[in-house]
C-alpha cells in the first residue's frame, strides 16, 4: 500500500514537473508527396497516397521554446519494438520516407527534438501519438473528407472538408492549422506551384484531449485567396 502510495506520489510529481513548462502539443500529419517534391536533394523511398505523421510536438502559448531537460533520454528504439502492434502500427503511419530517415531515425530525429522534452516515457510518446492519429482517422482521412487528390481547392474548402470529417469521428468540431509548401521538382522560375503540405492539430499538455488550435501558426501560411491541391503521388 505505502509502496502504491510513493509510486502515485512520484508518478504524479514527475508527470506535474514534466508538463508544467508544456502548453499545448501540434500533432502535425503531413501529406508526403509534398513533403518528398519539396526540396531537391531527397529521395523518398515511398510515397504514401494518405497522410501520415510528422511529430508530436511541444509548443508555448507565446510561441517560446520549451527549456530542454537535465538530461536528454537518448533513443531506444527497444521501447517501439517491444510492443509489436505499436512498431507495426508507426511503420504504417509515421514512416521516414527518405532514404537518409529511414523509419528508425526519423523517430530517433523526433524523440532527439521533441519527445525528449516531455515527460513521456518513449514507449508513452510513440504510443500517445499514435492513438491521436488514429482518433483523426488519419489514414483514411482524405477519402472521408471527399477530398480528391490532385483538385485544387481553397484552404477554406479544404479545411471545412478536414473539419468535417475529423468533427464525425471525435463528436465534436476541431480548429487546425493548414500549411503549405512549394513543390520544388516540377515548378519553374515562371511558375512556383504551391501545394497543401501538413494539417497541424492541438492537444492539451497531457497529449490526450484534442483542444482547438488558438495561437496562429505562421509557418508556411496559405493565401487565402488561392487554391491548392494535395499533388499526386
Ligand atoms: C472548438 O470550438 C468550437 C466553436 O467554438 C466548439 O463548438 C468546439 O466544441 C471546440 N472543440 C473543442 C475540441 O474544444
Amino acid at each position: 500500500m505505502k509502496l502504491v502510495f510513493a509510486w502515485l506520489v512520484g508518478f504524479a510529481l514527475c508527470f506535474q514537473a514534466g508538463t508544467l513548462a508544456i502548453d499545448f502539443y501540434y500533432l502535425t500529419i503531413q501529406w508526403p508527396k509534398s513533403f518528398c517534391n519539396s526540396k531537391a536533394h531527397i529521395s523518398c523511398t515511398s510515397v504514401p497516397n494518405h497522410f501520415t505523421i510528422h511529430g508530436l510536438w511541444q509548443e508555448m502559448n507565446n510561441g517560446a521554446p520549451v527549456p530542454p531537460p537535465p538530461v536528454k533520454q537518448p533513443f531506444d528504439n527497444v521501447q517501439v519494438k517491444s510492443d509489436p502492434a505499436l512498431y507495426q502500427t508507426m511503420q504504417q503511419i509515421w514512416p521516414g520516407l527518405t532514404i537518409t530517415m529511414p523509419n528508425e531515425i526519423f523517430w530517433k530525429h523526433e524523440w532527439d527534438q521533441h519527445g525528449a522534452f516531455t515527460s513521456f516515457t518513449q514507449h508513452d510518446y510513440f504510443k500517445t501519438t499514435v492513438d491521436r492519429a488514429n482518433d483523426l482517422g488519419v489514414l483514411k482521412l482524405i477519402h472521408q473528407a471527399g477530398i480528391n487528390i490532385g483538385q485544387q481547392y481553397t484552404v477554406k474548402d479544404f479545411k471545412s472538408a478536414i473539419q468535417a470529417a475529423v468533427g464525425l469521428k471525435l463528436g465534436r468540431p476541431l480548429e487546425m492549422h493548414i500549411t503549405c509548401n512549394l513543390d520544388l521538382i516540377s515548378s519553374t522560375r515562371q511558375k512556383m506551384v504551391a501545394q497543401i503540405h501538413e494539417i497541424r492539430f492541438c492537444t492539451d499538455n497531457t497529449g490526450l484531449q484534442f483542444i482547438n488550435c488558438t495561437s496562429k501558426s505562421s509557418i508556411w501560411p496559405c493565401d487565402k485567396t488561392k487554391t491548392y491541391a494535395l499533388p499526386l503521388p
